[in-house]
């Protein structure tokens, strides 16, 4: 898609808008991310969780210095999908009893999450080489490979997890 030099100064507020959600995104993760650990019985997904914890924190700072970078301060603007998301996630976890089943419902959110979040960033980035903003594009990019790492662990534990589930 061509952009032209009229249209930049839109993209560069959506950006901005969107670099916002991102970190309201981030923070409202961080804040699910222990439930999920607390909630896990399968060690190596808890282990997984508590390490995508460590890298989310880092995201909500990578975040928050773009944000200053492009306007001197950080702020958020609602994130209405992570709302949507978390609250899904927590009500499948307090719905599943059987505790077999639940790690398969937790890996199951936490995959709904992380694919919003790979869409997410890979929008941003793209957006930030249209408008020239090349050292953002550099850390949009670096958190999205985090992303899809942390979903690739997922999907290896969800395959061990789900077949002792059906076993
Ligand atoms: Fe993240």
């Amino acid at each position: 898609m061509k952009v032209f030099s009229a249209n930049i100064q839109d993209l560069r507020t959506l950006y901005v808008s969107n670099l916002k959600k991102a970190l309201d995104m981030e923070q409202k993760i961080t804040k699910t991310l222990p439930e999920l650990i607390e909630k896990a019985t399968d060690a190596e997904l808890a282990k997984a969780f508590e390490i995508h914890l460590e890298e989310t924190d880092g995201h909500v700072k990578k975040i928050e210095n773009l944000l200053r970078r492009n306007m001197g301060e950080s702020k958020t603007e609602t994130c209405k999908v992570i709302n949507g998301l978390t609250t899904e996630a927590s009500e499948t976890i307090k719905d599943v009893t059987d505790l077999s089943i639940r790690d398969i419902a937790l890996i199951g959110a936490a995959q709904q999450v992380e694919h919003h979040e790979i869409a997410v960033y890979g929008t941003l980035r793209r957006w930030a080489e249209i408008l020239g903003l090349a050292e953002d594009a550099v850390v949009l990019e670096a958190i999205e490979a985090e992303e899809a790492n942390a979903d690739e662990l997922l999907s290896e534990i969800a395959e061990r997890v789900n077949y002792q589930a059906a076993a």
